[in-house]
C-alpha cells in the first residue's frame, strides 16, 4: 500500500512573516494520514527547518544544480540542501523547461544528483494544451520520463514521479480525474517496464488541485498524492488537500 504524499510547491512567493503563519497554521492541523511536505524558495529554507522541528511536515527544494560543487555562482547543490535538513527536491518542474531551458537530460541529470545524497527526486513531467491537442501526450510524458529511468538506472524507485499537465498549472483548469489517471497509469506502465518496484513508487498529479477536487483526483488507482501549488499558500487550503489523501 503506498502511502500517500501531498507536496506543496510555494514556487516565488512568500516572507519571513507569511511562511511563519503558513508553517503555524500546518502545524496546527497535524497530525495527516498522508505524508506532507512543503518546498519552499531557496532563502526561506533555513528558517522552515526550524519552523518545522518536531513537525512531521517534510521539507523540499524548488530545484538544485545538477554539478556537485565549484565555480557555478549562483547555484545551489544537492549537498547543501541535505545538509539543511531537505528531503524533497522538485526537478523538470515545467516553468523551469520553460523558462530556464531545461532539456530532458539535464532534469535527468539533476534527479541523479538528489539520488545521489540520499534526497528524493519529485521529477516533474507533462504537456503544452498544444501537444495534447495534436495527440502527443503520451509521447512526451513517457520521453520525458525515458530520461530520467536511463539516467537513474536501479536507482530509479528511489524518485517520486509528478505528471503536472502545463495546461492545468495556474490556469483553474483541473485534468478531469480520468484524464490524470489515464496518464498516470501510462507513466505506471512504462515504470514496470524498468524496475520491479514501479508498484511502490508514488505518482503525483498537479495542476490547479484544489480542497473541492483534490479527493476525487487522489481516489484513482495510480494516483498517489498531489504537488500543489496555489492552493499551498493558504493553510486553511492545503491542510483540507492533505485531509482529503488517504
Ligand atoms: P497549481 O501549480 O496548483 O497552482 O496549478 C501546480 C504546480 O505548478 O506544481
Amino acid at each position: 500500500m503506498r502511502r500517500k504524499l501531498v507536496v506543496g510547491n510555494w514556487k516565488m512567493h512568500g516572507t519571513l512573516a507569511s511562511n511563519a503563519e503558513l508553517l503555524a497554521g500546518l502545524r496546527a492541523a497535524e497530525p495527516f494520514v498522508c505524508e506532507a511536505a512543503v518546498c519552499a524558495p531557496f532563502p526561506y529554507l533555513a528558517s522552515c527547518v526550524l519552523a518545522l522541528q518536531g513537525s512531521h511536515i517534510a521539507l523540499g527544494a524548488q530545484d538544485c544544480s545538477a554539478h556537485e560543487q565549484g565555480a557555478y555562482t549562483g547555484e545551489v547543490s544537492v549537498a547543501m540542501l541535505a545538509d539543511i535538513g531537505c528531503r524533497y527536491v522538485i526537478v523538470g518542474h515545467s516553468e523551469r523547461r520553460a523558462y530556464h531551458g531545461e532539456t530532458d537530460q539535464l532534469v535527468a541529470d539533476k534527479a541523479k544528483a538528489v539520488v545521489a545524497k540520499g534526497l528524493v527526486p519529485i521529477v516533474c513531467v507533462g504537456e503544452t494544451l498544444a501537444e495534447r491537442e495534436a495527440g502527443h501526450t503520451a509521447e512526451v510524458v513517457k520521453r520525458q520520463l525515458s530520461a530520467v529511468i536511463h539516467t537513474l538506472g536501479h536507482c530509479m524507485p528511489q524518485a517520486v514521479v509528478a505528471y503536472e499537465p502545463v495546461w492545468a498549472i495556474g490556469t483553474g483548469k483541473t485534468a478531469s480525474p480520468e484524464q490524470a489517471q489515464e496518464v498516470h497509469a501510462l507513466l505506471r506502465a512504462q515504470l514496470r517496464a524498468a524496475t520491479s518496484h514501479a508498484d511502490q513508487m508514488r505518482l503525483l498529479y498537479g495542476g490547479s488541485v484544489k480542497a473541492d477536487n483534490a479527493a476525487s483526483l487522489f481516489a484513482q488507482a495510480d494516483i498517489d498524492g498531489g504537488l500543489i501549488g496555489g492552493a499551498s499558500l493558504k493553510a486553511a487550503d492545503f491542510t483540507a488537500i492533505c485531509r482529503a489523501a488517504l
